[in-house]
């Protein structure tokens, strides 16, 4: 009977150092799903949709990127998808908002998903905070004034690390202005541009291939 106890306790701890191994937190895991999952009906800050924050999670697993930039905040869906993959490779996400509500929200939000630790938020006009920042990063969400992308990925380019990428949100649809920033990207031969098809708004991803 205590041999068996052993052995049993024995794999439970072999299962924690698996999961800690593959960068999971299984309470950590726990929290954020269990705080997406309940939120999911109630964003509405022009959020992005739930499948789109998903897509943006995978793309920082894959990637195992650790330097990661969005510009525009709300009250933070994107950034709690962002900063749970952040979670796993180690990194952290810096988030600009303009609207000192939302940012508050955003906050409070960051808490009860259990994120905080891996977000530095901060509150400004990202035309000035964006050109000031240091860099690098390896991967940047663009979810702001759509007519400002352009200029954003002028700031950031030289900022973005060899097979870091640059997202932008809604560049297919309703804004003329993504699907000028999508044209203007794919010039740039620094680097590959693709359009993520699982997100109906259309994340474009632009993926530094040479320095
Ligand atoms: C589409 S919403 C972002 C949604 C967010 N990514 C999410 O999924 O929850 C765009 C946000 O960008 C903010 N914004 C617009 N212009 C900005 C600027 N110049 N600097 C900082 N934030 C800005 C807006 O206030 C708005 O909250």
């Amino acid at each position: 009977m205590g041999q068996k106890i052993i052995g049993v306790v024995a794999v439970i701890i072999g299962i924690m150092a698996m999961s800690v191994a593959h960068g999971q937190q299984p309470d950590l895991d726990a929290q954020v799903s269990r705080f997406l999952n309940n939120a999911r009906v109630s964003w509405n800050y022009l959020n992005v949709p739930y499948e789109d924050g998903k897509i943006l999670h995978d793309l920082v697993l894959k990637g195992n990127f650790k330097h990661i930039l969005e510009v525009g905040t709300s009250t933070g869906h994107s950034t709690i998808w962002l900063a749970w993959a952040a979670a796993k490779t180690g990194g952290r996400v810096t988030t600009i908002e303009i609207d000192k509500d939302r940012y508050e929200a955003a906050l409070d939000n960051f808490k009860k998903a259990g994120v905080v630790q891996y977000i530095d938020a901060r509150l400004g006009d990202a035309h000035d905070l964006v050109p000031a920042l240091k860099g690098p990063f390896d991967f940047i969400f663009c979810d702001a004034d759509k007519d400002w992308y352009i200029q954003y990925f002028r700031d950031l380019e030289g900022k973005i690390s060899l097979n870091g990428c640059f997202t932008a949100h809604n560049v297919l649809g309703w804004s003329s202005d993504g699907k000028k920033f999508v044209e203007y990207v794919k010039r740039d031969s620094k680097f590959r541009t693709y359009i993520e098809r699982g997100s109906g708004e259309g994340i474009s991803v632009s993926c530094r291939i040479t320095k």
